[in-house]
């Protein structure tokens, strides 16, 4: 397929464009670089070894980007078949302080690009939502029929209100194939170390934290909370390697082949790791110490979320290959290379 990728420069979209290349798809990205930057693309284009098509432009501005979709389809005498959307902002604590920006960004950058790309004779999309949709979930393991539940931070909330606006798209146009992917916690790199998560400023996530606490840029870890209802006291996620990640989202690509209308699927390994299991996976797989100190519970964290993801499994044939071990190495293997990320920032 011909495929659109937005925000493919950044830490989930980089992995997926180099999944999709390798299993023969062609990919143009569209980035503003506002959280990445072209770089990661040289690299991944470095391990496809082949060129990569990036269109600087920004999903909020029609006329930027009905322009890059226009230049690539006449460059490639292609239309898209299908846009896979990572393109928005992420960081749940931002955007507590800046809400407005990120249901600009968000929200009405989606609108605009479902705007051109339909314009565009394309109605086919794979977007990228998130555990956080189910707030504190309502049942363990989380099942895509668990209720959606009150999400904690605007992020969220974009998220939320992002699926029902697709959802009703599809209901009025059942010409449209959505695929939400609702991403439990994406950890590690790719096994070259080339490419990886490159957060900006103070990591909010537990693995890049804790990657930079093995390279000594940050004394300790903070634990939020030891006093959760969980065997050890601390918080328990589904981390999920960001290659087994990218896959699905190639599989998800034979659900809108099939014309699947609305389909939602979670993505994750169906096992859950507290941060005290983390940080002694990480150590024991790198040989490197992680000091760290116990703080006050985290605002909004939920005590335990990790997925049934059998979903996926059944009607996609996705299944995640990688181990906590294989995360824990691959991140550490792209934090050692790249001690300040790729950008710098
Ligand atoms: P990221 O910030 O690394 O990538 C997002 C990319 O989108 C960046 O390259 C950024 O420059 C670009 N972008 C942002 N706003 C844009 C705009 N208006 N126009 C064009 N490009 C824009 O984030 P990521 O971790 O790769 O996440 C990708 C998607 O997955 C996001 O939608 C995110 O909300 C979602 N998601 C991420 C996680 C996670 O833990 N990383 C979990 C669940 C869902
Ligand atoms: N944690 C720490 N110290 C840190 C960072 C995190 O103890 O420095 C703990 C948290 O309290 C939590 C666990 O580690 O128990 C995981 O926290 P993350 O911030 O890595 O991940 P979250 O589950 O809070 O959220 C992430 C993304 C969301 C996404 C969600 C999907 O940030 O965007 O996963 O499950 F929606």
């Amino acid at each position: 397929m011909n495929i659109l990728v937005t925000g493919g420069a950044g830490y989930i979209g980089s992995h997926t464009v180099i999944e999709l290349m390798n299993s023969g798809h062609q990919v143009a990205v569209v980035d503003n670089l506002a959280n990445s930057c072209e770089k990661s693309l040289e690299r991944a284009a470095e391990i496809v070894g082949r060129e990569i098509p990036f269109y600087k432009a920004d999903i909020r501005d029609r006329e930027g980007l009905s322009g890059a979709m226009k230049a690539h389809e006449d460059r490639t005498g292609q239309a898209f078949d299908c846009c896979i959307h990572f393109a928005g902002l992420k960081s749940p604590n931002e955007s507590i302080r800046i809400p407005l920006e990120y249901y600009d960004n968000n929200i009405t950058g989606t609108q605009v690009l479902l705007g051109e790309l339909i314009r565009h004779g394309c109605k086919n999309m794979i977007f990228s939502s998130s555990a956080s949709v189910y707030g504190s979930p309502a049942v363990i393991p989380v099942t895509e029929e668990c209720p959606k539940g009150q999400c904690t931070n605007p992020y969220g909330w974009t998220k939320s209100m992002l699926e029902q606006i697709l959802t009703d798209l599809q209901t009025a146009d059942p010409e449209w194939n959505i695929v939400l992917l609702r991403y439990f916690n994406p950890i590690g790199a790719h096994e070259s170390g080339l490419i990886g998560e490159d957060p900006n400023g103070i990591p909010n996530n537990l693995m890049p934290y804790i990657t930079q606490v093995a390279a000594g840029r940050r004394k300790e870890l903070n634990i939020y909370g030891d006093d959760y209802d969980t065997p050890d006291g601390t918080g328990i996620r589904d981390y999920i390697h960001v290659v087994d990640l990218a896959r699905g989202h190639v599989k998800a690509l034979g659900a809108i082949g099939n014309k699947c209308g609305l389909a939602v699927y979670n993505l994750g390994t169906g096992r859950g790791y507290s941060v005290l299991e983390v940080v002694r996976a990480f150590e024991e797989a790198n040989g490197v110490k992680i000091p760290y100190i116990i703080r006050e519970r985290r605002a909004g964290d939920v005590a335990v979320s990790y997925s049934d993801p059998a979903k996926a499994e059944r009607e996609l044939g996705w299944k995640a290959q990688y181990g906590i071990t294989d995360m824990c190495r691959d991140a550490w293997n792209w934090q050692r290379k790249n001690p300040d990320g790729l950008s710098g920032r």
